[in-house]
């Protein structure tokens, strides 16, 4: 690897990557990837343990603070997290004055930027203990806030969030409880939930956290990163590819064109048509969370007692490209948004939810990597050259 900050300061040259494929923008501490072997390691734990035997804010710990907390770490750091859940009053009506129609996504991203209105005598990055309260209000109100997003979209009340309840289960009774009824929270529900949100937590210096990285490093505050943050993961290309899987998929279905014809049109590159959820810019192999969200769709949905054709029709489509030399000399397999979307339906949540679920998920890598960015002495403000390619200097008419 070649330092190019000293290198273009010693030599005058500027190197040209489109889309930051050979260049990094930083040192990390906290994720490793092999995209050639398929491996994804938080703080050095494989992805496969810490899906299987931890929990959410177990993984978040460790990938804020760098090491897996004791019980009693852990403990007082959900006991916080759980008296932090409260959104001020007057931010719940915020939510009025948005269209019932407007994408969850959209309402985040605006409602985590207003949140940082509240908290603006305690929002300096370089005050650790604003630092420190913004990371726990952030853990405690995403959540409650993407809740009332969905509870906005499908017209119905807010319930206060329930802190008696653990994270994800709090969580799943604010999106799916109704005012004066009592909900159950069902443990599979909770658990396959947990697992996909302990997948998606970190995944290095992707589009999203990149900008979470660029927008702290002017200084801006832990609120205003992450909300620019949730509006880099809502592309389609990136965090709202879950979302364009099953658009994808039910379009394959009500259209009645076979799978097969839909991965010609794929291949032929008609109307830009791509195979969503598949592809990824550093897994050239199967995506290791891929495997583990295939390996549990099918338990999920038996356990819940879903069965829905959608999930069949991806493996179809999986099986289909994944013999096909134009998915193979690209090296293309499915990501982790091929199958989540199909486990978020048969748990109750509608399409336009599950980019939204992604950035819950993603919430502590943000976390961690601004905090990282924040506390690193190299760290500068973030400024990509370019190489001027318009016209030479030339005189407005008349001069
Ligand atoms: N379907 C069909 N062809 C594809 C796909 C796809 N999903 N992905 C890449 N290709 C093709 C490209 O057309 C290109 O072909 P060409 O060489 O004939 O022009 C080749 O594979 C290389 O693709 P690039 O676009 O250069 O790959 P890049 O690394 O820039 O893009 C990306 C990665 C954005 C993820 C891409 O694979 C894609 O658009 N996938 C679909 C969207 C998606 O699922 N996004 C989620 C990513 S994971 C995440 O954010 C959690």
């Amino acid at each position: 690897s070649v330092d190019l900050s000293t290198f273009t300061r010693q030599t005058g040259h500027t190197a040209l990557d489109y889309g930051f494929v050979n260049t990094a923008a930083t040192k990390s501490a906290i994720t490793y990837i092999d995209g050639d072997q398929g491996i994804l390691r938080y703080r050095g734990y494989p992805i496969e343990q810490l899906a299987k035997n931890s929990t959410y804010l177990e993984v978040a710990w460790l990938l804020i603070y760098g090491e897996l907390p004791t019980a009693d770490e852990l403990a007082a750091f959900d006991d916080r997290i759980r008296h932090h859940t409260l959104l001020h009053e007057d931010l719940k009506r915020f939510f009025s004055a948005l269209p019932h129609t407007a994408h969850p996504m959209s309402v985040l991203s605006s409602a985590v930027s207003a949140l940082s209105t509240y908290y603006e005598n305690e929002s300096d990055p370089n005050n650790p203990e604003h630092v420190e309260l913004n990371t726990i209000r952030m853990l405690a109100k995403l959540p409650v806030i993407a809740a009332y997003a969905h509870k906005k979209s499908i017209g119905q009340a807010f319930l206060y969030p329930d802190n008696t309840l653990g994270f994800v289960d709090n969580f799943l009774k604010l999106n799916f409880g109704v005012l004066s009824e009592i909900y159950e929270v069902d443990p599979v529900m909770s658990r396959a939930l947990e697992r996909l949100l302990i997948l998606h937590e970190d995944h290095e210096q992707n589009a999203s956290t990149s900008t979470v990285r660029l927008v702290g490093s002017t200084g801006a505050n832990q609120f205003s990163s992450i909300s620019a943050g949730i509006n880099a993961l809502y592309g389609p290309l990136h965090g709202g590819a879950n979302e364009a899987v099953l658009d994808m998929l039910g379009r394959i279905r009500d259209s009645g064109e076979s799978v097969q014809r839909f991965v010609e049109r794929v291949k032929n590159k008609e109307d830009g048509v791509k195979l969503m959820g598949f592809g990824h810019r550093v897994y050239k192999n199967y995506d290791p969370r891929a495997k583990l969200v295939k390996e549990s769709a099918d338990e999920v949905l038996e356990a819940l007692g879903v069965s829905d054709p959608l999930l069949d029709l991806a493996k179809q489509l999986e099986e289909i490209a994944l013999n096909d030399d134009y998915f193979r000399e690209r090296r293309l397999y499915p990501n982790v948004d091929f199958y989540t979307g199909v486990i978020y339906k048969a748990m109750g949540f509608p399409t336009r939810m599950f980019t939204v679920l992604f950035a819950i998920g993603r919430l502590p890598g943000w976390l961690a990597q601004w905090r990282e960015a924040a506390s690193d002495p190299q760290t500068k403000i973030g400024r990509p050259q370019q190489l001027y390619i318009g016209a030479g200097e030339r005189n407005y008419p008349g001069v």
